[in-house]
């Protein structure tokens, strides 16, 4: 059984680390994995391909950053003849970033069995490129690998078939499972002078939050005003560094003196991070799960999310993005009365295997 993955993303490589994994500890089965490119920074890609010890990609699309329009036109472009020659037995995108659409709208054109895999979540909230990118994997691909009882839902009210949807558990967790021993012993905070449950961490890059001067603001002086309490470590996304400095933002942070901004982090430091915090600060998809898994606390600076289960089941919690509703949820998370959460059912770190092994049986019933 030959089984193509595509990765063009940051969120993608964590979750496209362990189907490798899987695929090489599977007889009989082959392994390809393309890389579109979308990510091209070393920070933003090279280092979680050697963090996660994914097998270098056997095809670089190079496609680069580009409006939506361009980016997801270059990425069918280029795969096309790849995925042509190829001619795998599945085609497998995972998450929902422009690359798993275009990737997964020309393996369908092509006739070639296509899968993807956390399938369903949906945020109904269609200002999200995200959402639109969900929406139009879901409805093309043959079959659909599901993280939580939510996409289970959503997808019986979109009336997709029962046969074609599977609840596998979550390969984001299956990472950080597998990581988790060498992130508890990396304690990353001490590189940055920081003492274990003392820091809150943030991230930012939705442009709805950062491309906005008013929005971006809000955010930064609430971040500056938790500073003056708990240390602020912030590693930045590109677009956000450079949303910061166009709006004459970062003042605001040497003024506090204890915001600490960094360039963006490899997996195991990061996740080390998120282990060593009082609270993170976040507008990232895949971040709300892993703090639910390890039970930080969760700010989620969004109006909606497209992973309930971690507010229902989980320590997440939705924060409108403005100064306000941030300085009352922080107030919550230091004064001790944030809720405690629990693990969703098969966020257990082998979800990779099962969607392996579902592939094998659907490939021998011919499907
Ligand atoms: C993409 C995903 C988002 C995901 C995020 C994780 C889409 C629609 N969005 O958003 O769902 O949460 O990745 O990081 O696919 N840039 C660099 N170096 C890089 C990559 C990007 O400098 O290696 C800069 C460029 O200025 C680029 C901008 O970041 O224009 C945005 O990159 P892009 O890939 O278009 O979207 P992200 O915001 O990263």
């Amino acid at each position: 059984m030959h089984i193509v993955s595509i990765v063009g993303a940051r969120p993608n490589f964590v979750k496209i680390a362990p189907i490798a994994r899987a695929c090489c500890g599977m007889e009989g089965v082959r392994h390809t994995l393309i890389h579109t490119g979308q990510h091209y920074d070393r920070a933003m890609s090279d280092s979680f391909f050697d963090v996660l010890g994914i097998p270098e990609p056997d095809v670089n699309l190079n496609v680069g950053s580009g409006s939506h329009g361009v980016q997801t036109g270059k990425v069918m472009i280029a795969i096309e003849p790849v995925l042509q020659e190829l001619q795998p037995d599945w085609v497998v995108t995972v998450g929902d970033v422009n690359s798993t659409a275009a990737a997964a709208l020309v393996a369908v054109k092509l006739g070639l069995k296509t899968v993807h895999v956390e399938a369903g979540l949906r945020s109904f909230d269609r200002t999200m490129p995200e959402e639109i990118n969900r929406l139009v994997t879901d409805a093309i691909s043959d079959e659909l690998f599901v993280t939580e009882q939510a996409a289970l839902d959503n997808l019986k009210n979109e009336g997709v078939a029962d046969e074609i949807v599977h609840f596998t558990g979550n390969v984001m967790i299956d990472s950080l499972v597998h990581a988790l021993p060498k992130v508890e012993a990396a304690q990353a905070w001490k590189s940055f002078g920081l003492e274990k449950g003392s820091y809150v961490l943030v991230t930012l890059h939705r442009p709805s939050n950062v491309d906005q001067r008013e929005s971006l603001e809000g955010l930064v002086h609430a971040l500056s005003d938790i500073s003056k309490r708990t240390p602020v470590l912030f590693p930045a996304h590109p677009r956000t560094k450079a949303r910061l400095e166009e709006f004459g933002l970062l003042a605001m942070f040497t003024e506090s003196g204890r915001v600490h901004l960094t360039a963006p982090q490899d997996y195991q430091s990061f996740l080390s991070l998120v282990t060593g915090a009082r609270a993170m600060l976040t507008d990232s998809g895949g971040i709300q799960e892993e703090t639910t898994y390890l039970g930080i606390p969760c700010i989620t600076l969004r109006p909606n999310t497209e992973r309930p289960s971690t507010i229902n089941l989980g320590t997440n919690e939705l924060v409108t993005p403005e100064y306000k509703p941030v300085m009352e949820a922080f107030g919550r998370i230091a004064s001790g009365s944030w809720k405690e959460g629990t693990v969703p059912p098969l966020w257990d770190g082998k979800a990779a295997e099962r969607i392996v092994r579902i592939l094998g049986e659907l490939d021998g019933q011919g499907r």
